[in-house]
């Protein structure tokens, strides 16, 4: 499996922030954003990832993360030219991905705690053309969020079971349920044409949750329950919450030392 990392966007949530330099170049904790997703994929067992930069401050993050050799890494990179979206920046992948499978981990989130390595063998063993990973949050109307049915057909909140996940909604203003598609979608090269058969949204981007919405309804879509703990990184109160969560992990022992950092600082 291959991955892929995106780390364009214009980030106007964190402005003056990012007024002058990339989102995914600040501080979560003691490292880096992007290192968080890099790692992710890393600990997937991936090697080749190709790295998605537009906006501000492209060639720091060249710099940063140069060849991956520091994270066990083969990485190249993309420009995106614009924010079209989160779809629009995963259909540059497909020279790069060729005939393989890959993950994409979306470069402001932060996973920690549940290994992946499983799941992603899971999808790449199963047949499906996409998949996701759900995680429940209080407040979801600023993610996509999952719609749900009973077997019967009536309409469900996600917590048990056999509830059937039925249809994403972007950023709703009425949320159907807490669980939201966090920024880890595990996806086949069949994806590419999807892809370029959406139209932008009325935000003007083109959306993952259309293509996850595609794979609901035509051949259906693998999907888990995230059981470790997860926020993104893209609003100012959200980047507190990921460092929070980081500085936890590394008090109680399990959040690894930064790469090229060995014993105590
Ligand atoms: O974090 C999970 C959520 O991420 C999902 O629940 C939503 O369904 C999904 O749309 C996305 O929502 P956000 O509004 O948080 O996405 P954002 O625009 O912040 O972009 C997330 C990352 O994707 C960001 O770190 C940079 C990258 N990106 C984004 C855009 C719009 C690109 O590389 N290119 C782009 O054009």
């Amino acid at each position: 499996m291959k991955g892929l990392v995106l780390a364009g966007g214009t980030a106007t949530r964190l402005y003056p922030l990012t007024l002058v330099t990339n989102k995914h170049l600040l501080p979560v904790f003691d490292r880096p954003m992007i290192d968080y997703p890099i790692e992710t994929l890393a600990g997937m067992g991936i090697r080749d990832v190709l790295v998605i930069v537009g906006g501000k401050s492209v060639g720091d993050i060249v710099e940063l993360l140069a060849d991956g050799n520091a994270f066990g890494l083969d990485l190249t990179y993309r420009f995106q030219r614009g924010a079209l979206g989160i779809a629009h920046a995963i259909g540059l992948a497909r020279r790069f991905v060729g005939d393989d499978a890959f993950c994409t981990v979306l470069g402001d989130n932060v996973l920690l705690g549940e290994p992946l390595a499983d799941v992603a063998a899971a999808f790449e063993a199963s047949p499906y053309g996409a998949g996701t990973l759900l995680f429940e949050v209080p407040d979801p109307r600023r993610f996509g969020v999952a719609e749900f049915r009973r077997p019967d057909g009536s309409p469900a909140d996600g917590t048990l079971d056999d509830d059937q996940l039925v249809r994403f909604e972007e950023k709703p203003a009425q949320p159907k349920s807490h669980f939201i598609p966090i920024g880890v979608y595990f996806l086949r090269p069949g994806v590419f044409d999807v892809i370029e058969r959406l139209v932008p949204s009325a935000r003007g981007e083109f959306e993952i949750t259309d293509v996850l919405n595609h794979y609901l309804t035509h051949g259906g879509l693998f999907w888990r329950r995230y059981r470790g703990r997860w926020t993104d990184a893209g609003t100012v109160d959200s980047l507190m919450v990921a460092s929070r969560l980081a500085a936890e992990d590394a008090e109680r022992g399990v959040l690894p030392p930064p790469r090229g950092v060995d014993g105590p600082r």
